[in-house]
């Protein structure tokens, strides 16, 4: 770790404008920190495996191995959507960070697969927790979004803006893939994961992150949807498309570039990473990146064999795999790295530090868990009667919207009727 010692103390502003450096080193109560305090998984219980999709299209297990190191993933069944996995990363996140839905200040759902383009998915869960004070909105970066959101929810408790943030990642990839392109339908699958975020005075937690993109490389990799003018030949609305080769050169030398860019605005050398948590693509890209950072394979985590590539949701399942396994200790300083879509690409480095309060046990963790039981149920209750209580109204007040609508019609109509009985040409004859 070597001079960890010092930098924990000042390198919480990695990156930042020397005035405010400054300042912090003056005041260092001024500086405030985002720490990862909680995090949880979700995937569905279907797993599909290569040899499932030999039957399928024309594939074999052997291709899809040695080209992805991918060996199965889990498909959603129809009862499944993006915002059923991600509520249930978010109740395992919120238990581990022991929050209450209602001590959340903001949602982030990253996701490029969301249930409708609005309401936000980020909305529907805030609705189901009973995250009441809670504003909330999904981002759109595609593989980089969980970055990026992480970014934005860290950002906005540096600031003071807010103190706990929840940050999700969440993607239904079975029902955007053309099941019968096989460039692409072997590699994704479905799943999602959920960090909590809190300002801290300890230092640590979000050292540095590094966002770009390239909009220049968009027709190598999308989903089109309807605002497009035209899809090209080749394309299909809702389905995933992609420059499978390109994208691996890009994925390559981007992972390098933005890696040491993070770690050289946390302030750190490579030799003081224990853990780079990439997204989860493909194992040959991981194999390059490490051979073009010249660093051993392992200190890439990898997981991409169980899920394929989940998008969004690839890093945090990662991060929750990672730790369950023991990769992550307390203080360790970790990469996060993703890229896609967009192109767009995001690293950060954090210093993890585990739940930094004293777990409750026993009867304390029963009764902190039931409190949160309680505000789902009372979030389901809530979500009832809010409903019924719009419809009531509308049918007694009557919906203006309704009212002018058919007040237009009506007089539509009747004008109608008008010209049939006494058409314009045959009033206030000559
Ligand atoms: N099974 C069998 N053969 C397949 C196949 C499949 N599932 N998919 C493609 N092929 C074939 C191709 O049709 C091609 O055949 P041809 O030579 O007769 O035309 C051959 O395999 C080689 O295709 P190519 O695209 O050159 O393979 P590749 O070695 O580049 O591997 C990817 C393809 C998609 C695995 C690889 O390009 C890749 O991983 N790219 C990055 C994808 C990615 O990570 N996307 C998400 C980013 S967020």
């Amino acid at each position: 770790m070597g001079e960890n010692g010092n930098l924990r103390k000042g390198h919480g502003e990695g990156g930042g404008n020397p005035l405010s450096m400054v300042r912090n080193i003056l005041n260092p109560q001024h500086i405030r920190h985002a720490h990862i305090t909680g995090w949880g998984m979700e995937v569905p219980n279907r797993v599909v495996t290569n040899a499932e999709l030999e039957a399928v299209v024309e594939t074999t297990d052997e291709w899809i191995r040695s080209r992805t190191g991918i060996q199965e993933r889990r498909i959603a069944s129809e009862r499944d959507s993006v915002v059923t996995l991600a509520f249930e990363a978010a109740r395992k996140a919120l238990d581990r960070a022991d929050v209450l839905p209602t001590d959340l200040d903001m949602i982030i759902v990253a996701t490029s697969t969301p249930e409708d383009i609005y309401p936000t998915t980020a909305s529907r869960i805030q609705n189901l927790l009973g995250a009441t004070r809670a504003g909330a909105f999904d981002l759109s970066a595609a593989c980089s979004g969980f970055v990026y959101a992480l970014n934005m929810g860290a950002q906005a408790i540096r600031t003071r803006s807010i103190e706990k943030a929840l940050i999700i990642g969440a993607e239904l990839n079975s029902r955007v893939l053309d099941w019968n392109d096989r460039g692409t339908c072997v590699l994704f699958g479905d799943g999602a994961g959920a960090v909590v975020l809190e300002g801290s005075e300890d230092a640590g937690g979000l050292l540095s992150c590094v966002l770009g993109s390239d909009g220049s490389g968009a027709e190598l990799l999308g989903i089109p949807t309807v605002g497009r003018s035209s899809i090209p030949d080749g394309w299909a609305l809702h389905k995933i498309h992609m420059d499978g080769r390109e994208v691996f050169r890009f994925a390559v030398h981007i992972m390098q570039d933005s890696v040491r860019q993070a770690i050289d605005a946390a302030g750190l050398g490579m030799n003081d990473i224990q853990l780079i948590i990439p997204h989860q693509a493909n194992q040959r890209i991981l194999t390059a990146a490490a051979r073009a950072l010249n660093i051993p394979e392992s200190m890439f985590y990898s997981n991409v064999h169980r899920y394929g590539n989940t998008s969004a949701a690839s890093i945090p399942i990662a991060l929750c795999e990672a730790e369950r396994e023991g990769r992550i200790k307390p203080e360790d300083n970790i990469v996060l790295v993703g890229f896609g879509g967009g192109l767009t690409w995001a690293a950060a480095v954090i210093q993890w530090q585990g739940v930094p309060r004293p777990q409750k046990r026993g009867l304390g963790a029963a009764l902190a868990q039931s409190r949160r039981e309680v505000q789902y149920v009372a979030a389901f209750w809530r979500d009832r009667a809010m409903r019924t209580y719009r419809r009531v109204e509308a049918s007694l007040r009557g919906s203006p919207a309704k009212n002018a609508a058919m007040r237009e019609e009506r007089e539509k109509k009747r004008r109608k009727r008008d010209d049939l009985v006494d058409p314009p040409n045959d009033r206030n004859p000559k």
